[in-house]
């Protein structure tokens, strides 16, 4: 099959049965191409759309983002996860509006030179925003193309993502490179799936050689499985006699980078110490039952423990990191997860 043929059959497709009514399809610019891009980086479609309207709503342009606090940033994303998606749109806003006069890089080797843009979402707004032929290589071509070419071995090696790359590249078109681009997305997303691609409706199928073989489901190849360590914390939810409870911002890089959290100990005999280097009394405190939230890298084992504070003169003052939250009052802050869910729903 041509790369010709390929794109041909692809977007005969994808003008039949591609998706058109994503929100990030309609009043293209190259900022909602972007902030979409980064959204949909291991995230669901389902699950991006709400949070992608809701920011373009609060952050219109890409200078109503750099004018904004990394808090109210932040705050539109709790519940995504990979909070550095978050800091580095911020980031970036900033410099494009600082030092690029506002205007976005049209060229790939320009796009990834800006953070948390990488080849494939560089290509992926170079074709979309502007129209310009660019190879992608996401995670749903990544399947279509290593079952396409029967390409072996886990993409996370060097040498099969440099294939895989190689494929992008040749099939890639001059023309309808936006359409292209969506076509293949949506062929990963909807025909090509992971576990159960239905082949019959597949408009390359009939070159396709991992179906010649009927091993569609081995390509392509898994990474490496490594048991997840298990590391553990309790979280402190201090309340204040107004009911308040106690949230401490982390420091801008790390894990939960620039986010509001509870204050953390590691076992109960340290409950104390921390308690009393926050100036906080109390006579009990009550465990409530572990929970997991599970990272890329480990499983974090949390138990939350509920501590009221006893003395009405507490020394904590609120400052630019250290918060009395109400509940019943929310603030825009940025949370992970599993806190705003504390917070929320016990
Ligand atoms: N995943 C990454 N980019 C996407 C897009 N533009 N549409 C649907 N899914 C995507």
């Amino acid at each position: 099959m041509s790369p010709q043929q390929f794109q041909q059959a692809v977007l005969n497709w994808f003008d039949l049965h591609g998706r058109t009514d994503l929100p990030w399809q309609s009043s293209i610019n190259p900022y909602r191409v972007w902030v979409s891009e980064i959204m949909l980086q291991q995230t669901q479609v389902s699950t991006v759309i709400p949070y992608f309207e809701r920011f373009m709503y609060t952050f219109p342009s890409v200078s109503a983002l750099a004018s904004a606090s990394e808090d109210e940033v932040l705050h539109h994303w709790t519940g995504l996860g990979y909070y550095a998606r978050a800091r580095n749109l911020h980031k970036t806003a900033k410099l494009i509006c600082q030092e690029l006069n506002g205007e976005f890089p049209d060229s790939v080797e320009q796009l990834i030179e800006l953070p948390g843009i990488g080849r494939s979402t560089a290509g992926a707004i170079c074709s979309i925003a502007f129209k310009k032929p660019a190879a992608i290589l996401d995670g749903n071509v990544k399947r279509v193309l290593a079952r396409f070419a029967a390409i072996e071995g886990w993409p996370g090696q060097t040498a099969v993502h440099k294939r895989l790359w190689a494929e992008a590249e040749t099939y890639s078109p001059l023309h309808r490179v936006a359409d292209y681009t969506q076509a293949m997305m949506d062929l990963g997303a909807t025909l090509c799936t992971r576990s159960s691609p239905n082949c019959a409706a597949c408009p390359i199928s009939a070159n396709c050689i991992a179906f010649s073989q009927g091993q569609q489901t081995d390509y392509p190849g898994k990474k490496p499985k490594k048991k997840l360590p298990v590391k553990t914390a309790l979280f402190l939810m201090i309340q204040n006699q107004q009911g308040e409870l106690l949230l401490e911002k982390n420091p801008p890089a790390g894990l939960w980078g620039g986010l509001w959290v509870f204050p953390q100990c590691e076992s109960t005999t340290e409950i104390e110490k921390t308690c009393s280097e926050l100036g906080i009394a109390f006579s009990q405190y009550q465990l409530m039952p572990e929970r997991r939230h599970t990272f890329s890298h480990f499983h974090l084992d949390y138990q939350p423990l509920i501590i009221k504070a006893d003395n009405s003169d507490l020394r904590v003052a609120e400052t630019d990191n250290q918060v009395w939250y109400n509940p019943q009052k929310p603030l825009s802050l940025g949370m992970p997860a599993p806190i705003k869910a504390l917070l929320t729903q016990r």
